[in-house]
């Protein structure tokens, strides 16, 4: 034995020793150190920092420091440039966006990126560019639909522009001599059709209208049902306030005749290859034939509505219903042959999938008293074109959110209790890869130490009212931010706060608060919420939906979303970005920093209870006839909202000195969710594992309650 080693031992020995000492001495203190008075116990020399409540008067500070102009000049310099997933300019914008969080003071910044399967139209040889065409009985084309959006405003003119296309469409040339309406493509159309008419679709083009459902849905009912191929279009009545003679963009928000939505048809969330685990480099992948990756697999393509009221022309069969008509000044028909005899119709898509990196950053800001719990806050990066809605208003509004927090953190102002993590998503147009590869990858971390995720995808769509998405918990911690912030319009004076003016625009069935709207996979927040069971909520500021009967922004996800249209027409001022801006990061700040999480979990037994009601109004007689009782629904309903109203009772009478008790009481509130995660997935949807609220499996933008039940009734 060398000396070195002996004087090791002998170092070893003494750390025994000393070890030992120590826990003697820490179990005397232990034994005497907490007195008890009257049966109570309090644990003495413990820091006050660790069982300090949130300084009142941080949420103040933060709110005022978000600026409207520092959210218009952002905007601005992220919508200079296309920043499509997976291009150059899309990892530009991460590495810009860790920089900013450097320089703004955050205490840690970092890129993970995933490699995932994305799909890009052909650019460059025009006879192979996705197209649709009408050729008359001679073969000669008659009709063809545009190559890309013309440039209305000198501010479109930029290169790498994608032209419009739908993701993950499956490459074809494909021909008919029928082309069928069919509304918007839901289950229901295609069911009113086969029982009013005598159409049969298989082996025919379908035309749907964009609007009601998630794209992806109208394409995957096209081919189950048997179709060939699919073209979607959007008609005025849903995005050009019902006529094709409206003001239109470059003069106003509705959507001109050219212009064309698009986006991913895929109908999973996350990597398509791997489902379900995360897309690291070396994962195992599925074969992009394999059945399990739910890939489309008939062509689908996007229209604007001069070219499809061209297209409507030709079409012949009897007059649609008063419901299937839309906006243009044309006679919608069923279709079928065309009317011609002859006539020929082709759609050509040469769209290909491939692998690329996507990048998601990070930027911390490390918790003062519990690091290891998180609160996080997301917005998606990439966008189809400049992207000024979709997502970077709520980019633009995030760096602000950051650079407030940042500077007091930096200025040793403020330190949060919990950690805040701020997430840029990477290809969340594709259907969330970024967000949802990042949570398969950590979903055990997550679900040990994260309080919440915080979803911006847009700040802003209008400037009417605050809309939110969200579960049960978080209806009381978004209540009390939004009575914090102030009405942004100063005209509508009769709403005070933002809380005012969204109760008077979306109030719940007594009227008694505004109306919390349940959790889709519509964005990032899906796989938090799904797969990793977090308390989870989406921001935004809309437009007035009794107004306004469209299906959405008219301008979504076309090359006109432009920093023009939202600075000109949308948000004047930015006075939406900033209160939508100012909820959020108040939401995040009482998360982060109230020593107990003040999630009412209260909200979720009334939820439930409200949930079973409805199911029962809807369907319940439907159940009973199939022999399904819901008394054990109801039973197990007033079950649980027993158990919480005395869990609440040790939540409010918790010893607020103890910092192991507010600890305790705290795990527990944040792990509530998780209850509801069902590990196995929902029946036939592994995936989905949220059994109260999941996407409902033929319409992935809305939710359902108990969408276990509501899928086998949708069956029946
Ligand atoms: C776009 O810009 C190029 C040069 O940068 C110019 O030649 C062209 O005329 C512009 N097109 C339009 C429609 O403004
Ligand atoms: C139409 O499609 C069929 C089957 O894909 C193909 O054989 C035929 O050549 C096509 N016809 C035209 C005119 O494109
Ligand atoms: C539709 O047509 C296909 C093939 O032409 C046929 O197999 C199918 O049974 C038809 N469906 C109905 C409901 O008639
Ligand atoms: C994927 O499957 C197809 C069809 O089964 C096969 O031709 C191809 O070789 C497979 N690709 C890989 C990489 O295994
Ligand atoms: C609709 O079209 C008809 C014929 O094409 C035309 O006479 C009429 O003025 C149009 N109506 C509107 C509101 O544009
Ligand atoms: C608010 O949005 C509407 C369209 O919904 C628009 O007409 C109006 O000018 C906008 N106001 C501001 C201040 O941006
Ligand atoms: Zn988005």
């Amino acid at each position: 034995m060398s000396p070195r080693a002996q004087n090791t031992r002998r170092f070893l020995l003494l750390a025994v020793v000393a070890a030992i000492v120590g826990l003697v001495i820490g179990l005397l203190i232990g034994r005497f150190g907490i007195r008890s008075d009257n049966d109570d116990y309090r644990i003495t020399g413990i820091s006050e920092t660790f069982v300090q409540d949130a300084d009142p008067t941080i949420s103040e500070e933060i709110m005022d420091n978000i600026n409207s102009d520092n959210i218009r000049q952002y905007l601005r310099e992220l919508t200079e440039y296309p920043h499509l997933a997976g291009t150059d300019a899309d990892y530009k914008q991460a590495k810009d966006l860790q920089e900013f969080w450097r320089s703004v003071g955050l205490d840690e910044t970092f890129i993970t990126p995933y490699d995932v399967l994305l799909s890009y139209p052909e650019t460059k040889d025009e006879s192979k560019m996705n197209r649709i065409f009408v050729y008359d009985s001679a073969g000669q084309v008659v009709w063809k639909s545009a190559l890309y959006e013309p440039i209305l405003d000198p501010s479109e003119n930029k290169s790498n522009v994608v032209p419009p296309f739908n993701a993950y469409s499956a490459p074809g040339d494909i021909n008919s001599t029928d082309l069928v309406y069919v509304n918007y493509g839901r289950v229901e159309d295609y069911r009113w059709l086969a029982q009013n008419t005598d159409i049969n679709i298989t082996g025919k083009i379908v035309l749907a209208r964009y609007g009601k459902i998630f794209r992806g849905d109208k394409a995957r009912q096209a081919e189950i049902r048997g179709a060939k191929g699919i073209i979607l279009y959007s008609d005025p009545e849903e995005y050009a306030d019902d006529s094709e003679n409206t003001d239109v963009y470059p003069h106003d928000w509705f959507l001109p005749e050219s212009g064309t939505q698009r986006g991913s048809i895929y109908i999973g969330i996350g990597d398509p290859l791997t489902p379900g685990y995360p897309a690291t480099e070396t994962a195992y992948r599925l074969n992009e034939s394999d059945p399990n990756t739910m890939l489309p697999k008939i062509p689908c393509h996007p229209i604007g509505y001069g070219v499809a009221k061209t297209l409507m022309s030709y079409m012949s069969g009897d007059q649609v219903p008063a419901s299937w008509r839309g906006g243009l000044n044309i006679t919608y028909r069923f279709g079928g042959p065309l009317k011609q005899s002859g006539w020929k119709i082709r759609i050509r898509i040469s769209t290909t999938n491939t692998r690329r990196k996507t990048y998601n950053v990070f930027g911390v800001i490390r918790g003062s008293v519990e690091p290891d719990r998180y609160v996080l806050l997301g917005n998606h990066l990439d966008a189809w074109v400049f992207g000024a809605i979709d997502p970077s208003s709520g980019t633009a509004v995030m760096k602000e959110v950051s650079r407030v927090m940042g500077n007091l953190v930096r200025s040793k102002k403020w330190r949060p209790r919990r950690t805040i993590i701020f997430c840029g998503w990477g290809a969340e147009e594709y259907m969330l890869m970024g967000s949802t590869e990042w949570v398969e990858q950590y979903v055990k971390n997550l679900g040990n130490r994260a309080v919440a995720y915080l979803n911006m995808d847009m700040a802003i769509e209008g400037n009417y009212t605050l809309r939110i998405r969200a579960t049960p918990m978080m209806q009381s911690v978004v209540y009390d931010a939004t009575k914090k912030v102030l009405n942004p319009d100063n005209t509508d004076t009769q709403f005070k706060t933002v809380y005012d003016k969204w109760l008077h625009a979306f109030p719940n069935s007594d009227k008694s608060q505004p109306r919390i709207l349940g959790l889709g996979t519509g964005s990032d927040h899906a796989a938090f919420i799904q797969r990793a069971g977090l308390p989870s909520i989406d921001f935004l500021y809309t437009y007035n939906w009794d107004k306004y009967r469209i299906a959405s922004y008219p301008l979504y996800h076309s090359k006109y979303e432009t920093f023009k249209a939202v600075d000109e027409f949308m948000d004047r001022g930015f006075k939406c970005h900033r209160a939508s801006g100012q909820v959020w990061a108040e939401v995040a700040r009482n998360l982060a920093d109230s020593l107990v999480i003040p999630f009412k979990i209260q909200d979720y037994a009334n939820k439930l209870r409200d949930g079973v009601e409805e199911l029962d109004r809807n369907l319940g007689s439907l159940m009973r006839r199939n022999g399904i009782q819901t008394d054990l629904l109801y039973e197990a309903t007033a079950l649980f909202a027993a158990e919480v109203a005395s869990f609440q009772k040790r939540v409010d009478t918790v010893d607020r000195k103890n910092p192991f008790a507010i600890r305790g009481i705290n795990d527990q509130i944040m792990l509530m969710e998780r209850a509801f995660i069902d590990p196995e997935g929902l029946p036939g949807r592994p995936l989905a594992r949220h059994i109260v609220f999941a996407e409902s499996s033929t319409d992935s933008y809305s939710s359902a309650t108990f969408p276990g039940l509501v899928d086998g009734m949708f069956e029946i």
